[in-house]
């Protein structure tokens, strides 16, 4: 008595299990290299932490004492911002376009957020630390900032905005 080998029922369930062996070793393997190929390639980040602050003493730390824009060269600027219920310090940025926007942030209160549609910005500002996030501003126009963590009753109403004016 002899049997033809594919017709036996185990090659057959031997083949099935490595069609769904070979993929699910194949998907991580291909999501290894592309975040390998993001971070190290590309060189996309998540925002930076640029530092500690103490929470309670934001107001006298400087670059925070006073929040603003300030120039660091040529088309290149330096955003200082803070956040506490329920605001924005300064509410509203001006910039030309065409400028790199480095925002450097904190929270003086709780957990807020960071979050520029249109824009490269997605930050969670965490008491005691101090995000730090870049992002390039071609088209002018206005740009919604907007606070994307919970933070209370007036949570919804935390917003402030970035004007890119046309360049003359
Ligand atoms: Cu601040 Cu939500």
């Amino acid at each position: 008595m002899t049997r033809e080998p594919e017709s036996r029922p185990g090659t057959t369930i031997y083949l099935y299990e490595l069609a769904w062996i070979l993929p699910s070793i194949a998907i991580p393997v291909g999501m290894l290299v592309a975040l390998t190929v993001t971070a190290f390639g590309a060189g996309i980040h998540l925002p930076g932490v640029a530092g500690r602050v103490d929470p309670r003493a934001v107001e006298r730390t400087p670059r925070f004492n006073e929040p603003g824009v300030v120039q660091v060269g040529p088309e290149r600027y330096e955003a200082r911002m803070t956040a506490q219920i329920w605001a924005f310090a300064p509410r509203e940025i001006r910039v030309p376009a065409g400028s790199r926007v480095r925002f450097i942030a904190t929270s003086k209160d709780v957990v807020h957020g960071l979050y520029i549609p249109g824009a490269d910005v997605n930050a969670m500002l965490l008491p005691g630390q101090i995000a730090s996030v870049e992002a390039r501003f071609d088209k002018p126009g206005e740009y919604p900032v907007i606070c994307h963590e919970y933070c209370g009753l007036a949570h919804h109403t935390m917003a402030g905005v970035i004007i890119v004016e046309p360049r003359p």
